[in-house]
């Protein structure tokens, strides 16, 4: 991609004198019923100014839900959230110019070229004329729609429609920005365009909440990530953070000669292993805690006459950590 002159043009956005130090984005106990339905259930979180927040959880766990109060568009039944230190429901205008959001499906504009809608937000956001074919151009050239800039919006393939759709909330270039699943629904090639270009925004030092029904597409960009199911926050934290939380528990992946059975009750009996994963030959063990080296599993296993063939801590993937924090097995 051709960045270096749209992020000239486009930039950071830092926010105004005297709301600096104000997290970019909090929320506090926010809740939302629908009748009988917790869709939002006591949410609190806080990003920082450049922080890129994955908003992990299943359809229907509450993230579009936040989303939408977060961009003023509907109201929660209780609880707090604020933008750059200000209260969103007071402060709507605010709230427009700063935040950029991303629905997860635009509306049809089957009569309008690609330039066409991305010149249409840009009057709506009240940008001067002369301005605007600029800043159109630069949106275009950052999200590599240049070369379809004459084609009609109905035209376009999932992948480029969310691309489109990104390019729109970046005309106003707010600080911050909330990107709801932008990467589904594509095909790998896609998904890694929208990956690249999340990456550049990243580099341009905006904000962002992003979701995602897959962990995957999150983890490797993130510096947090908050897990949510059924309105309930279960698990966030900057990605060191989780990952250390994961590691009080180490994991020792353990192989043995013969049957690994008898490794599992030799080792199941020892008051300091608080689990163990079967993985075909191959044995997970989880340690009570981190502090405790592994060497007393070979004692363990030789005392019983059963022959180790490999021993190694394991590497927690972020999958695993998540899958462990979620599980309760880590507190
Ligand atoms: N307008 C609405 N009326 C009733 N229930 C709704 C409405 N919008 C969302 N919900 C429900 O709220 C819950 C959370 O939805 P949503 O925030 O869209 O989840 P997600 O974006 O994580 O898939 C779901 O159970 C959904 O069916
Ligand atoms: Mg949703």
């Amino acid at each position: 991609m051709t960045q270096t002159i749209a992020s000239q043009a486009i930039g950071v956005t830092l926010p105004q004198a005297g709301v600096a130090k104000a997290p970019a984005i909090s929320t506090s106990n926010l809740t939302k019923r629908y009748g009988a339905l917790m869709a939002l259930d006591a949410l609190t979180l806080e990003l920082e100014c450049g922080d890129i927040f994955g908003f992990i959880g299943p359809n229907g766990a509450g993230k579009s839900t936040t989303m939408k109060i977060l961009a003023g568009l509907l109201e929660p039944t209780s609880g707090k959230a604020s933008v750059l230190g200000k209260p969103v429901e007071r402060n709507g205008d605010f709230v427009r110019r700063n935040v950029g959001y991303m629905p997860d499906f635009i509306g049809v504009y089957e009569d309008l070229t690609v330039t066409e809608y991305l010149e249409f937000f840009a009057s709506a956001y009240g940008i001067p004329r002369k301005k605007r074919r600029r800043i159109v151009g630069d949106v275009l050239e950052l999200t590599d729609l240049k070369y379809k800039q004459d084609a009609f919006v109905d035209s376009l393939s999932r992948g480029m429609t969310q691309r489109l759709s990104l390019a729109r909330v970046l005309v106003h270039d707010p600080p911050i920005l909330l990107l709801d699943e932008p990467a589904s629904g594509l095909d790998p090639r896609a998904r890694i365009e929208i990956r690249e270009l999340l990456k550049e925004l990243r580099r341009l030092g905006k904000t962002i909440l992003v979701s995602s029904h897959i962990l995957s597409e999150l983890g490797e960009f993130c510096n947090k990530l908050g897990i949510i199911e059924r309105g309930k926050l279960l698990v966030a934290g900057t990605v060191e953070d989780l990952m250390m939380r994961a590691r009080a528990h180490p994991v020792i992946a353990v192989q043995v000669v013969g049957d690994p059975e008898a490794a599992v009750r030799a080792l199941k009996a020892d008051p300091r292993v608080d689990q163990i994963e079967r993985n075909g030959m191959e044995l997970m063990v989880t340690l009570q805690d981190q502090t405790m080296h592994h060497g007393f599993l070979v004692e363990k296993l030789v005392a019983e006459g059963i022959r180790v063939h490999s021993m190694a801590p394991h590497q927690l993937k972020l999958e695993d950590v998540f899958l462990r924090l979620t599980k309760g097995i880590v507190q």
